[in-house]
């Protein structure tokens, strides 16, 4: 599929069950009937930045900030592995508290106290901080480019350099780091031939995950009040990113549930293969809004990681019981 192709599908293809057919066919060829789930443990919401479409945005007076302390973050990692979890994503804000002395002290601890793999989904860093944290012990990095339209990305990422953002995810293969990356879907002004270009760059990147949930405008952002329902679109996104990528993890966003009840059931029926269950505390959970609606506010994580157990059960597929590491790097340590 080339540039115009995609484009022609994205803005003209009538049938969407045809590409979605097509999308989870080739999941099922390259990556069977194995759903991975990772444990999203949102350990702090402060955040330097000011994106305008995150509900965690620095100017943000209306939100409740938490950091959770290194213990508490150790122990619900504990409790994700006693739960079956293989693998946690630690996300925050750009909090500078979480500096990369305590971040390798942590990613040690957990390290010792677990066989957990980890992704950080801490933001930009210096090139030198992600060879740290590899060297930490630290499995994958991700984090999402958001637009390869330029000017959409300093319009909406104002205190952000887009070639910079592109470094450091060069930086993080450079150290060693499975790399995920993705994008929002339906950010207003986003072009349809600037969404084609970012799924071609999933492929240039030659990305191990890729992430794409639709965007989801916040009340208390400058983005407030664009209210157009992008879950579709996503969708369609993301199934040609699997047709584009066939071996990428791709997780059913959480954004997609927010939109519809069925969200991560279509986004796993249309490429995705990753369920990530929440396992922050609950009593932090409502405080970390990147958009209105997010699912399972007061589930433990015992029943996050139930429900998403039901739903694999319910599709008549199968919970991985390996890491699930990239197949891209597995491929390359067998010499292949
Ligand atoms: N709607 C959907 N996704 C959002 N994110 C941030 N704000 C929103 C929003 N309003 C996503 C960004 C970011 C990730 C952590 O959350 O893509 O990279
Ligand atoms: Fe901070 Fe990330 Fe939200 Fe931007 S998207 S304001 S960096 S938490």
């Amino acid at each position: 599929m080339n540039k115009s192709e995609i484009i022609e599908i994205l803005l003209n293809d009538p049938d969407e069950d045809k590409i979605f057919r097509e999308a989870d066919d080739i999941r099922r060829k390259n990556l069977g009937d194995e759903i991975h789930l990772r444990g999203l443990l949102e350990f702090s919401n402060i955040c330097a930045r000011n994106c305008f479409y995150c509900g965690l945005r620095k100017d943000n007076p209306f939100v409740k900030r938490y950091r959770l302390k290194e213990d508490e973050i150790l122990a619900c990692c504990v409790q994700g592995w006693q739960l079956g979890l293989k693998s946690v994503v630690l996300q925050s804000g750009e909090d500078g508290y979480f500096n990369i002395s305590r971040m390798e002290n942590l990613i040690s601890q957990i390290k010792s106290a677990t066989k957990l793999a980890v992704t950080l989904s801490t933001g930009e860093l210096a090139r030198a901080d992600y060879f740290r944290l590899k060297e930490a012990g630290a499995d994958r990095f991700f984090m999402r480019f958001e637009t390869s339209d330029p000017l959409l990305f300093s319009k909406y990422k104002p205190d952000s350099s887009y070639i910079r953002r592109f470094d450091c995810l060069r930086w993080m293969r450079e150290a060693g780091f499975q790399v995920g990356s993705g994008i929002m879907v339906g950010l207003p002004g986003q072009s349809v031939k600037s969404i084609a270009r970012d799924i071609m760059l999933f492929k240039e990147l030659e990305l191990d995950m890729i992430g794409i949930g639709p965007f989801i405008a916040h009340p208390d952002t400058p983005l407030a009040g664009s209210n157009k329902n992008n879950l579709k679109a996503a969708l369609k996104v993301l199934a040609v990113a699997r047709i584009l990528c066939p071996k990428a993890h791709m997780p059913a966003a959480s954004a997609m549930e927010a939109l519809s009840e069925q969200g991560r059931e279509m986004a796993l029926r249309a490429g995705a293969n990753v369920i990530m269950p929440n396992i922050t505390p609950e009593k932090y959970r409502g405080d970390y809004l990147l958009y209105p609606g997010k699912i399972a506010l007061s589930q433990s994580p015992l029943e996050t990681v139930q429900s998403a157990r039901e739903l694999i059960k319910k599709m008549g597929r199968k919970e991985a019981q390996d890491y699930g590491h990239s197949l891209r790097r597995q491929n390359e340590r067998e010499g292949a």
